[in-house]
């Protein structure tokens, strides 16, 4: 059943977004080389104890933290770890849910940790970019095979692959709530979009090819070309005319 949220309880996801964004973003200017992914974590954990919200991640189907790191070849679930070490030249991102009022909120933000080369620069702006289309698709009305297609479209036009395997979902009181949002499709297909229902749209990029494998703790996905990857992510709330990025 996918739930429909009242005007109140979307004031109450975009309050948890606004803070969960404002976290985010001062972690993204956080980081520098030479920092671990720990480290990162215990920034994030004092932020969120500041703010009086609550990790959405930690302890959700066991996953033992409050932020997912991923660098350059992972895709998604890295787990922080005081002996991985944050270097020039890697692409990483930090994906980070929080609960506020019982409300969850979940986003993702891919950047480059000094200078990358011209295809890691390209693929950054292409994921970007593929989230805006996407969003850019959410209205009342709607269907997710829009929203799907024209990541999936987006992204094989310029030379990268979506992967399948992992997909978006509905978000509110849980984490994790029906509908699946994948980031491929066919227009006119799947859920038809309602005001009031709330989504984190997530497209997740690799290169040369979508197979993903998942390595020995059990969690990171990594991308099985061994090649750099990424993943961007808001929360957003379907409109009558679009839709409220919450995560803002
Ligand atoms: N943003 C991811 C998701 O929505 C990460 C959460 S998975 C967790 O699936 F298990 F690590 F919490
Ligand atoms: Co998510």
């Amino acid at each position: 059943m996918i739930k429909i949220k009242s005007p109140e309880e979307i004031k109450l996801m975009r309050q948890s977004g606004k803070i969960l964004a404002e976290i985010l973003k001062k972690l993204v200017r956080f980081v520098r080389a030479g920092m671990s992914t720990k480290l990162v974590e215990k920034e994030a954990e004092r932020m969120m104890q500041e703010k009086k919200v609550i990790p959405a991640f930690k302890g959700y189907y066991g996953y033992p933290a409050s932020l997912c790191i991923s660098l350059n070849e992972e895709l998604i679930h890295g787990i922080p770890r005081e002996d991985k070490i944050i270097k020039g030249g890697d692409l990483i991102s930090i994906d980070f849910g929080v609960k506020y009022e019982g409300y969850c909120s979940d986003m993702a933000y891919t950047f480059a940790i000094g200078k990358i080369d011209k295809t890691q620069r390209h693929l950054l702006a292409v994921g970007k970019e593929a989230l805006r289309r996407a969003i850019k698709r959410v209205r009342e009305g709607a269907f997710l095979g829009d929203v799907g297609f024209s990541i999936q479209e987006f992204v094989k036009k310029e030379g990268f692959f979506v992967v399948k395997d992992f997909v978006g979902h509905g978000i509110g009181k849980d984490l994790h709530e029906e509908p699946e949002v994948p980031n491929f499709g066919r227009e006119g297909e799947g859920v038809c979009l309602r005001r009031g229902m709330t989504l984190a749209i997530e497209p997740m990029i690799t290169q040369e090819t979508e197979e993903v494998k998942i390595k020995e703790d059990g969690w990171t996905v990594v991308s099985a070309s061994g090649k750099p990857c990424v993943h961007f992510e808001h929360t957003v709330a379907v409109t009558k005319r679009g839709c409220l990025i919450l995560t803002n």
